[in-house]
């Protein structure tokens, strides 16, 4: 989500994959309500990453952290992964190669913790479009550095997935195919082997444009010793695809958007999730997303699954708002996505 972003300073996202089912076996209570196909089914849970133009911020007043006792419900659901915004500069404050700031990195760890120990996935989302401090990251020496300071303190944690960052934008395609390079490579030098690891493309990594915008130049080929990527999609209904209107083109826009895309994974034997979507409460986009839910079930060979934008607690009445009780999605259009988590 990039309008919404700059308004708002936060997003939610949902994503989902379809894994060999040995993979999950032990993902308990959560798994077994699963009705779909679908490995993966949640929603990005936004707070951490609010007031991005103030760093780093104060706690209560720029940012929050999500809600446990929506953790609480949404897992109720039948939902399995959230996603977790945050800030690299939050995070590490000042350069790539410095240290954690331990404050802010409790907040997360808290969460993370509380996520995974209900046996749900916790995804460590940079909410950072590409840029440190605004500026478009091209040191992926740093940027390696950044990841493996923070996955060798999940490396013990097979719940937590890590999201290289959100919706590189207006970037070198070669550059951020190195970028997601770099992250893999220290994450994985971190000790952090059994964790899946989502990969973003350049132009918002849109689904509807991965093909035809060069978007998956150089993706296909990156590599990973634990063989655990996958591809980390984003896809609006909406007239523009930017996820910031209550209308939704048509009842099949969402399965239009996505065949190109779909061709792709498939002919690369590559495994995605769609990481953000959503639509308005109202009939045209429901049927627009239960159709495209039907799709992606139809080719989960290569669809692991999805995540709705988005939850959080300082959403108010958003478009799509996903937070417990009375948030806009949550009571008009879940009920209607039941059969897809
Ligand atoms: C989900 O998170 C991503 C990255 O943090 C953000 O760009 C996007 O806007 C979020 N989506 C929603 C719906 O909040
Ligand atoms: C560390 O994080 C806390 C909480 O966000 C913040 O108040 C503090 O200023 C941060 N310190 C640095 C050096 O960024």
């Amino acid at each position: 989500m990039r309008f919404i972003e700059l308004l708002l300073g936060a997003a939610a996202v949902t994503s989902v994959f379809a894994a060999p089912t040995t993979d999950v076996a032990t993902t308990s209570v959560s798994k077994q309500r699963r009705k779909s196909k679908f490995q993966f089914t949640g929603v990005n849970e936004s707070g951490a990453e609010f007031g991005n133009k103030n760093l780093p911020g104060l706690l209560g007043k720029d940012y929050t952290w999500p809600v446990k006792s929506t953790i609480d419900t949404l897992t109720g659901k039948g939902f399995n992964i959230f996603r977790i915004p945050i800030m690299m500069e939050r995070v590490i404050p000042t350069q790539m190669t410095g240290t954690i700031n331990a404050t802010y990195f409790q907040g997360l760890t808290d969460l993370v913790t509380y996520v995974t120990g209900k046996g749900a996935y916790a995804i460590i989302d940079p909410h950072n479009f590409g840029r440190y401090y605004d500026k478009v990251i091209t040191d992926t020496a740093g940027f390696k550095a950044w990841w493996q300071t923070v996955a060798a303190h999940f490396k013990d944690n097979t719940k937590v997935i890590f999201d290289t960052n959100n919706e590189y934008h207006d970037m070198d395609n070669t550059l951020v195919a190195q970028l997601n390079q770099a992250a893999i490579d220290g994450i994985r030098a971190a000790g952090a082997t059994s964790q899946y690891i989502f990969v973003e493309g350049n132009s918002w990594s849109g689904a509807w444009t991965w093909v035809s915008s060069g978007t998956a130049t150089g993706m296909a080929a990156l590599t990973d010793p634990s063989n655990k990527i996958v591809y980390e999609m984003h896809q609006y209904l909406d007239s523009d695809g930017s996820g910031t209107a209550t209308a939704c083109v048509s009842s099949t826009i969402g399965r239009e958007r996505l065949a190109a895309a779909t061709a792709w994974l498939k002919a690369n034997k590559k495994l995605g999730i769609i990481g953000e979507t959503a639509g308005g409460a109202n009939a045209q986009c429901i049927s627009a997303l239960t159709d495209m839910l039907s799709f992606m079930q139809d080719n989960s060979d290569v669809w692991s699954g999805w995540l709705w934008w988005g939850g959080g607690p300082w959403w108010g009445d958003y478009i799509y708002g996903m937070e417990p009780p009375s948030g806009t999605a949550y009571t008009g259009v879940l009920p209607s996505l039941v059969p897809y988590i």
